[in-house]
């Protein structure tokens, strides 16, 4: 990964308030829809009343909440050997604020902690102006190998010759994607280190979807030509899921006043205030040897990127995305450099502020796929609204909520060790008998008593 490069730019300006109706059981909130203090206190039903009241959901939709919105005959059609469904627990991430509009973010993900993680850390990003991100054009690459070629340097100079040809034939396979304004864009040809190999890349622009299937199409169309034009045999072909020309980027500033912890755990709301176990600035310094630490040592990277994950995943998963393939792509561009690298970073700000910014492969999409068979992934869809009207558009949703969970876990790290606010929450699933769906946890989990 490319070295920091911070800046002190201001990130964009928070979003005009909008009035939204809320129950009466939610005492106060904020007029932004993804503020909802006291989410926690609610009843599972009282929150999806809230959520139907925010979002304008039927009844058919919130049904996906009752059965994980895909039945066993359903799922029969998208795997095989079909005995049933499994389910993950799905739950709302708050506060977070991309690009000055706020997103309510679905997330399905088993480990206590992650979703009330990375809702307090993005109240903290709140606090400096939310996060601001962008995303490369949604390309994916084919990979065509070539082997058997007697002359890889002619061959490369034919195969580039071709690139017209070959771009036509390869969109001849997509007419749909031509329709939408995407399609192939680029053939790259690439000499492996072994010397009778020639490696083609693809470069394909996949609009909406994740891309998987019209990438593997491409690379399969345009094998037997690439072949005859190397003077070789084609060999394997496929996308790669190091896909480096879709990436996003996601910055957040944190202010002073957000980031200390009282001996409680929770933010003081400022800077160094009397009784803080944590200043602001001694958190924002442990946040930044954490960092660094990560920079320098691939063994902490992966845990590092393992925390970014943890919220990367969660909406992956919660939106039908391939999770393989982002992680697959996550830790390929960790490594790129040849050393393993963390996703995010963090350094002190000019105004004494804690500046993040993550950069990292996302290839995820909000067409086809799982979204056909799938009712709990299209209602994560309209409970995103308009962050998932577009695949870069989630990607950088997503992206935020990778930086968010980082920086909760640096945060608990930090300061008083993870095992505190983690365990509280693990200690909450491990009470749970096996007595059925009324079994209740022992005790509630909140947005500021964990990491
Ligand atoms: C646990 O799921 C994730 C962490 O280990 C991440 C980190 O160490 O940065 C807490």
């Amino acid at each position: 990964m490319a070295s920091p490069g911070f800046t002190s730019e201001s990130p964009p300006a928070p979003a005009p308030p909008s009035a939204s109706a809320v129950p009466s059981v939610v005492a106060t909130t904020d007029s932004a829809r993804s503020r909802i203090p006291r989410f926690y206190q609610l009843s599972i039903g009282e929150r999806r009343e809230l959520l139907r009241d925010r979002i304008d959901l039927t009844d058919a939709e919130l049904a996906a909440l009752d059965d994980g919105g895909l039945h066993p005959s359903a799922a029969d059609h998208v795997v095989e050997n079909v005995v049933g469904v499994y389910a993950l627990p799905l739950g709302l991430g708050l506060n977070f604020q991309v690009n000055g509009r706020d997103v309510l973010v679905p997330m399905a993900v088993e480990e206590p902690s992650v979703i009330a993680a990375a809702s307090n850390a993005a109240r903290m990003v709140r606090d400096g102006g939310g996060f601001s991100a962008d995303a490369d054009e949604p390309i994916m690459t084919a990979q065509i190998e070539l082997l058997g070629v007697s002359d890889p340097a002619a061959a490369r100079a034919r195969i580039e010759a071709a690139s017209e040809e070959l771009l036509a034939l390869a969109g001849a396979t997509l007419p749909r994607l031509l329709e939408r304004g995407g399609g192939p864009r680029e053939v790259e040809v690439r000499l492996g280190s072994h010397p009778a190999r020639v490696i083609v890349h693809v470069h394909v622009d996949c609009r909406n979807a994740m891309g998987a299937n019209m990438v593997n199409s491409v690379a399969e169309s345009l094998a037997e030509r690439l072949a005859a034009l190397s003077g070789g045999r084609s060999g394997l072909r496929i996308l790669t899921n190091l896909c480096d020309r879709r990436l996003v980027r996601v910055r957040a500033r944190v202010p002073l006043a957000a980031l200390g912890v009282r001996g409680a755990g929770e933010s003081t709301g400022a800077g160094a205030a009397a009784g803080d176990a944590f200043s602001g600035a001694e958190v924002r310094d442990g946040i930044v040897a954490a960092s660094q630490f990560a920079e320098d040592d691939p063994y902490r990277a992966a845990t590092h990127n393992k925390g970014i994950m943890n919220g990367v995943d969660a909406v992956v998963i919660a939106t039908g995305n391939d999770w393989r393939g982002v992680e697959a792509g996550a830790h390929a561009f960790a490594a790129a450099s040849g050393q393993y690298r963390p996703l995010a970073v963090w350094r002190a700000a000019d105004d004494g502020s804690l500046l993040g910014k993550l950069e990292m492969p996302m290839p995820v999409g909000v067409v086809g796929g799982t979204l056909k068979a799938h009712a709990g992934a299209r209602l994560a869809q309209r409970i995103l609204g308009s962050a998932a009207a577009s695949a870069t558009e989630l990607a950088m949703v997503i992206g935020s909520v990778g930086l968010a969970s980082n920086l909760a876990a640096l945060r608990a790290l930090a300061t008083d060790g993870i095992q505190r606010g983690h365990m509280a929450l693990h200690r909450r699933s491990a009470g749970l008998k096996h007595d059925g769906p009324t079994a209740r946890p022992p005790e509630r989990a909140t947005e500021e008593d964990s990491p």
